[in-house]
């Protein structure tokens, strides 16, 4: 076995991501509080991290002292826009505490605009369901970019607009509008009004800060057909490949959503984006199934034998980080692109240290070729509130006592921090965290 270091280039981000609802406690004024009310998640999100109450100090000061350099987080519009008439300058505030706390620890912040949650006046107007939406998401991106603008120029303007919209309209997991219609027609308007959203965003943050860095996080998933030589596995694999992964870049590439329903023009949209964000955890399988008439009869899975995840959610799949970010070079070159998640729930650490070190490596693969990909940012620092599942899976570096807030400090912390320190991976922390995979990553 050769001793080696797989390094990457000077000025490479390392950190993790969070959102505002998964972490900062007494979101009380959106959808998914709601949501949870109403009975729809396994658990409610409760005081979460506590973030709101002071503990994002504590967590930033753990990611800063296991040597990360940035840290993906976002704003909560329930917070700056309780009520449609309403800025709260009081929250505005504290956000620009928390960016300036990121900065004195040296943590670069992205800094999402949008990830999964809706003020609860605008959920009541069936928020992205109508277009009257892009123009009051702008006007709060407007308002948090300019009180943000000083701790920052990297922008995620929506975090993961497909799974928002599928979720949502076709697995119905996520909040809908009450009473409202389901299904891939609504999914369809909703993800167009994304578009405009991110569309109107990015005009409207460059118009504020001349250097802003703006683009979005697209859920990318590589498919496979469960049998190949089988046509109708290949043509769901494919229907559901365009569904779920191209709708939104497609649009963004041409002005055209190509979207299993038919094309829709949104010829605003187009070429807005100054980096592709994707945020990957694994590969599906896909195959012809007839009782999933919601799903166009294409069900994904994972085969048997696949290296799961304790509760089944991620198969461990690393080259599938690899073929997203060729997927996503090939599709626009020159284009920096930022892992802006990948991780796995694993409450006992027994899989997140190889799904580390695999993905890390497969990463490393990727900027051999120089492909342009500037940062990589864990899913995540702590375990969260992970939405329609609750407390039950826990993708966090560390773990968390939800009765005492006390953080765990799992192996993978060290892992991770070792990562970040020698802006690397060596054989020697492989065979330290996760010695059953040095023979697949340092071969000889
Ligand atoms: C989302 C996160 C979520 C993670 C793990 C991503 O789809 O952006 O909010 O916690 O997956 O499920």
């Amino acid at each position: 076995m050769a001793e080696a270091t797989f390094h990457f280039p000077r000025g490479f981000l390392w950190g993790c991501a969070t959102a505002s609802h998964q972490v900062e406690g007494n979101n009380t004024n959106n959808n998914w509080y709601f949501w949870e009310q109403a009975g729809h998640t396994r658990h409610k999100s409760g005081l979460a991290c506590d973030w709101w109450g002071g503990r994002w100090k504590e967590d930033m000061d753990r990611a800063a002292e296991t040597n990360q350099n940035t840290h993906r987080l976002s704003i909560e519009w329930s917070r700056i826009q309780p009520a449609p008439d309403r800025w709260d300058e009081d929250a505005l505030d504290r956000y620009r505490g928390i960016l300036r706390g990121l900065r004195e620890r040296g943590l670069q912040p992205m800094v999402t605009l949008h990830h999964f949650s809706d003020p609860l006046w605008l959920y009541e107007q069936c928020g992205w369901e109508k277009e009257t939406v892009v123009p009051l998401f702008e006007k709060y991106v407007r308002k948090v970019v300019e009180a943000l603008k000083e701790y920052t120029s990297l922008w995620c303007t929506i975090n993961e607009p497909n799974v928002y919209a599928l979720s949502g309209y076709v697995a119905g997991d996520f909040p809908t509008c009450k009473n409202g219609h389901k299904g891939l027609d609504v999914a369809t308007l909703v993800l167009a009004n994304l578009l405009r959203g991110h569309a109107a965003a990015y005009r409207a943050i460059h118009e504020i800060q001349k250097d802003a860095r703006v683009g979005y996080a697209l859920h990318f998933r590589p498919m496979l057909a469960a049998r190949p030589w089988f046509p109708l596995d290949a043509l769901m694999r494919n229907i559901q490949y365009r569904g779920i992964n191209m709708a939104f870049p497609s649009a963004i590439s041409s002005g055209v959503m190509k979207s299993p329903l038919g094309n829709v023009r949104v010829p605003e949209v187009r070429g807005l984006q100054d980096y592709l964000g994707i945020n990957y955890y694994s590969v599906d399988t896909v195959t012809f199934d007839i009782t999933r008439a919601r799903e166009l009869f294409g069900k994904r899975y994972y085969p048997a034998g696949s290296d799961l995840s304790p509760s089944g959610f991620i198969a461990n799949i690393p080259n599938g980080l690899y073929d997203s970010l060729h997927w996503a070079v090939k599709s626009y070159p020159d284009l920096p692109i930022y892992v802006t998640e990948n991780g796995v729930e694993d409450d006992r650490d027994q899989l997140r240290p190889r799904y580390l070190a695999r993905h890390i490596e497969q990463l490393w693969r990727a900027i051999n070729f120089n492909w342009p990909i500037k940062g990589y940012y864990h899913w995540s620092l702590v375990d969260n509130f992970e939405w329609e599942r609750g407390w039950t899976q826990r993708f966090g570096l560390w773990g968390l006592d939800l009765e005492t807030q006390a953080r765990i400090r799992r192996p993978s912390v060290d892992f991770y921090a070792e990562i970040c320190k020698e802006n690397g991976i060596s054989s020697e922390m492989v065979r330290k965290y996760c010695p059953e995979v040095l023979e697949t990553l340092f071969p000889g």
